[in-house]
C-alpha cells in the first residue's frame, strides 16, 4: 500500500497516483488552506471525494482520459496521432509551487525552457511573472518573442558564441552565467566593444555527486560544466579587473532529475561558504542562481522525489540568511507532468515468446527511453475495466532500429489495433528532443485550458519537410 505522503507528492506534481487511496480535498501542505477553497487548479470538485488525483490534470472521467476538461480522444480526432498535449493548469500550478516555496525570500523562478520551449508554454510562463533560463541564441530569441523582458532572461551554457553574446547584450539580459575563463574574457571583449557593463555570475562546479543518470549529471569535476569551485576566487579577481563585466553573484547547477536533497545541500553549503569568502575580498555578491534539477515522479512507487516546498526550505536553511536574491532554473518539474504523448496502436504483433505493441509514435518523437533508459507510464486512453487482465508487452515504434523500444515486458491492460495510449510525464524533454528521423514529421503540440484546446505547433506536411532541402545547381537535370 502506498504511503499517504507518497500519494500527496505524486498528486502535487501532477504525476501518477493510485485512485481511491485518499482524498486531496483536505488542508494541503502546498496550499494556504483547503485546496478546493483556494486553488483554481482544483477546478473539478468531486462531491463524493472518491477521486484522488484532483491535481493531476490528466484524469479518467466518464471512462476516458481527459486533459483538463477535454477528452483526449477528441483531440486525437481533430489533430491525428501521435501528438503531445499540455495542461496549462499544471504548468501554472508547478510554477507557483516554486514561487511559493521560495517566498518570502527575494527570488525569481527562471523556467529552463530547454525542457519545453513551445512559444505558448513560454507565453504562459511569462504571463505568470516567471523569468527564463536560456542556453542558445535560438532560446534567447524565443524568450524575447514570448514577451520576456531582458531583465528576466538568464543566459547559461558552456559554449556561448560572440553572436549570441551580442544578441543578448543588445536585446537586454539579466545576467550571463559564465562557465569558463576563455568565455569570461570573450564576453568582456564583446561587452566593452558595445560599451556596456553586463552582470555576470560564475557557474561553479562544486564536485558533488548528484546521484542521477550519468548523462544528466553536471556537478562532478569530470563534467564539462562550470569552473572548479577551488578556482573561483581567482576568477572573480580577474572579472573585477576586466572591462564590461560586473560580478553580481554565483551560479551552480549540479544535474537533472535529482531525487534526493542531500547533493543540493552539499552544493549550496559550498556556495554559502564561497559567498562569504568573495565578500571578504570585496566582491558584492548579491544574487545566487541555484540551478534546476529537482526530479519528478515517473513511476508509481513509494519513493517520490522531494517537493518544491522541501527544496525551498533547504534553500532557506543553507543560503537564506545571506541576504541574496535567489534564482532557480527548474525545467522538468514545471513541464514534465504537465504533458502527455498520445499515440495509436498500429498493430499487436505476436512474436516468439513475447508480444509487441507497435505504436505510431517512435523514438524520434520521444527519445528518453532509448537515450536514458527512461521509464514513462503508459496508459490506455479508454479507461480499462478494474478487473481487466494485464499482459506483458514490448512497446515499440515503427523506426528501423531495435533501440526504438519504449519499454520491454510492461504489463498492460488489453489493447488492440486502433486503440489510443498515453505516455505520461512527457511534457519535459519530449517534443524539444524530437527529430524527423525516418522522415517522420515532428508531431503536433496541443495546449488545453479547461474546456478549450488549441494546436500550438502544427504537424508539417511531407512537402514542407522536402522543401526545406535544396538541390545544388550541378544536380539539377
Ligand atoms: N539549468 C541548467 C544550467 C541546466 O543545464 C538544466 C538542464 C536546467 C537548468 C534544468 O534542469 P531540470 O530542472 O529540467 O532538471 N534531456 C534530459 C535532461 C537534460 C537536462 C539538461 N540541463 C532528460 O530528458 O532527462
Amino acid at each position: 500500500m502506498r504511503t499517504r505522503v507518497a500519494a500527496l507528492r505524486e498528486i502535487a506534481l501532477g504525476g501518477p497516483a493510485d485512485r481511491g487511496v485518499m482524498c486531496v480535498h483536505v488542508p494541503f501542505p502546498f496550499a494556504q488552506g483547503p485546496c478546493c477553497a483556494t486553488s483554481s487548479f482544483c477546478y473539478e470538485r468531486q462531491p463524493e471525494f472518491k477521486e484522488t488525483r484532483a491535481m493531476d490534470h490528466f484524469l479518467y472521467k466518464d471512462g476516458q482520459l481527459h486533459a483538463e476538461d477535454v477528452p483526449v480522444a477528441e483531440i486525437a480526432e481533430a489533430v491525428g496521432t501521435p501528438f503531445y498535449v499540455y495542461s496549462s493548469a499544471t504548468l501554472t500550478r508547478h510554477y507557483r509551487l516554486f514561487h511559493d516555496a521560495l517566498s518570502p525570500l527575494e527570488h525569481l523562478v527562471c523556467y529552463a525552457m530547454k525542457a519545453n520551449s513551445n512559444q505558448a508554454v513560454l507565453k504562459l510562463m511569462a504571463s505568470l511573472g516567471a523569468g527564463v533560463d536560456v542556453v542558445s541564441g535560438g532560446e534567447y530569441a524565443r524568450a524575447k518573442a514570448a514577451g520576456f523582458p531582458g531583465e528576466r532572461i538568464v543566459f547559461s551554457g558552456v559554449g556561448k558564441t560572440v553572436e549570441e553574446m551580442e544578441a543578448a547584450l543588445t536585446g537586454g539580459i539579466r545576467q550571463f552565467n559564465l562557465e569558463s575563463e576563455p568565455e569570461m574574457r570573450r564576453l568582456s571583449e564583446v561587452a566593452a566593444r558595445l560599451g556596456v557593463t553586463v552582470p555576470v555570475t560564475v557557474r561553479v562546479n562544486p564536485d558533488v555527486d548528484a546521484k542521477t543518470h550519468e548523462k544528466i549529471s553536471t556537478g562532478k569535476s569530470e563534467n564539462k560544466f562550470g569552473i572548479p569551485i577551488a578556482k573561483a576566487r581567482e576568477v572573480y579577481a580577474e572579472i573585477a579587473a576586466l572591462p564590461g563585466l560586473e560580478a553580481v553573484g554565483i551560479d551552480v547547477h549540479i544535474g537533472s532529475q535529482l531525487t534526493d536533497l542531500a547533493p543540493y545541500e552539499l552544493a549550496f553549503n559550498k556556495v554559502a561558504e564561497l559567498t562569504h569568502a568573495l565578500r571578504a575580498e570585496g566582491h558584492d555578491i548579491r544574487r545566487l542562481d541555484l540551478g534546476g534539477g529537482l526530479g519528478i515522479p515517473y513511476e508509481r512507487s513509494n519513493t517520490a522525489p522531494p517537493l518544491p516546498v522541501e527544496f525551498g526550505d533547504l534553500v532557506k536553511r543553507t543560503v537564506g540568511d545571506l541576504g541574496c536574491e535567489i534564482e532557480i532554473e527548474p525545467g522538468r518539474l514545471i513541464a514534465g507532468n504537465a504533458g502527455i504523448l498520445v499515440s495509436e496502436v498500429i498493430y499487436v504483433k505476436e512474436g516468439d515468446g513475447r508480444n509487441f505493441l507497435i505504436l505510431d509514435a517512435a523514438m524520434n518523437d520521444l527519445i528518453r527511453p532509448a537515450m536514458y533508459g527512461a521509464y514513462h507510464d503508459i496508459v490506455p486512453v479508454m479507461e480499462p475495466a478494474p478487473a481487466a487482465e494485464r499482459a506483458p508487452f514490448d512497446v515499440v515504434g515503427p523506426v528501423c532500429e531495435s533501440g526504438d523500444t519504449f519499454t520491454k515486458q510492461r504489463n498492460l491492460p488489453p489493447l488492440s489495433e486502433g486503440d489510443l495510449v498515453a505516455f505520461r510525464s512527457a511534457g519535459a524533454y519530449g517534443a524539444v528532443m524530437s527529430s524527423e528521423y525516418n522522415t517522420r514529421p515532428l508531431i503536433p503540440e496541443v495546449m488545453v485550458h479547461e474546456h478549450q484546446f488549441a494546436v500550438i505547433r502544427a504537424r508539417p506536411s511531407y512537402e514542407d519537410i522536402i522543401n526545406r532541402d535544396s538541390i545544388p545547381e550541378w544536380l539539377e537535370g
